[in-house]
């Protein structure tokens, strides 16, 4: 069974990015089609990108590195959960994606996304940065507005349809997950 990272791209002091990530979680446990975990940036403390050589190397020299590097290698499909920030991802989210190269390679990916227009323009800039690392990012995403699917900006409280959308979205990402093992065997 394919194991797929719920991954929260926010690291802000009250961030609504947790909510939302195991909103997603809760859903994605029900399934039997593929295992999953809560992936927590904030738990890996990376600093700004300190790595001398480029991650494409594969040589990393910093122990925050290795563990990072170890526990994306671990998986073989992500689900990003990013806010949006200025029309795009995180500084955090973007900055945990560059340090690593082979440990994302031919893997898939979908987006939950969340902010005053549901995130999208985050979530365009991601399918940008995928299409480098060699994700195969899956069309199905998740789009929360802070106005109709929280309550003042700051409560999750899902309209009945991001269930639906949340569903189609982890469809297409266990599946193209599952289709790419022999590119990474
Ligand atoms: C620095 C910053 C920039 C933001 N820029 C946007 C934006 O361009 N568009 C938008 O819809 N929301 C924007 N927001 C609102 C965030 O999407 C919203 O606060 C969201 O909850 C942030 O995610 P977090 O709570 O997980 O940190 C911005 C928030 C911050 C902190």
């Amino acid at each position: 069974m394919i194991k797929v990272a719920i991954i929260i791209g926010s690291t802000r002091p009250g961030r609504n990015g947790e909510a939302v990530a195991r909103w997603v979680y809760d859903l994605a446990v029900k399934r039997d089609d593929a295992e999953f975990e809560l992936v927590d940036l904030k738990d890996f403390d990376l600093p700004h990108l300190d790595e001398v050589m480029p991650a494409a190397m594969g040589r990393y020299s910093h122990p925050h590195t290795r563990a990072w590097a170890a526990k994306i290698a671990s998986f073989d499909a992500y689900v990003f959960v990013t806010p949006e920030y200025n029309h795009s991802t995180s500084g955090a989210l973007k900055n945990a994606i560059d340090f690593l190269y082979a440990e994302w390679n031919n893997k898939a990916a979908g987006f939950v996304s969340y902010g005053s227009n549901g995130g999208t323009r985050a979530v365009e800039h991601l399918r940008l940065v995928m299409g480098e690392l060699q994700v195969a990012d899956v069309r199905a995403q998740v789009a929360l507005s802070l106005f109709t699917d929280f309550e003042n900006f700051s409560v999750l409280n899902p309209s009945a349809q991001q269930e639906d959308a949340a569903t189609a979205m982890l469809d297409q990402v266990v599946a193209w997950g599952q289709a790419l093992c022999p590119l990474r065997k």
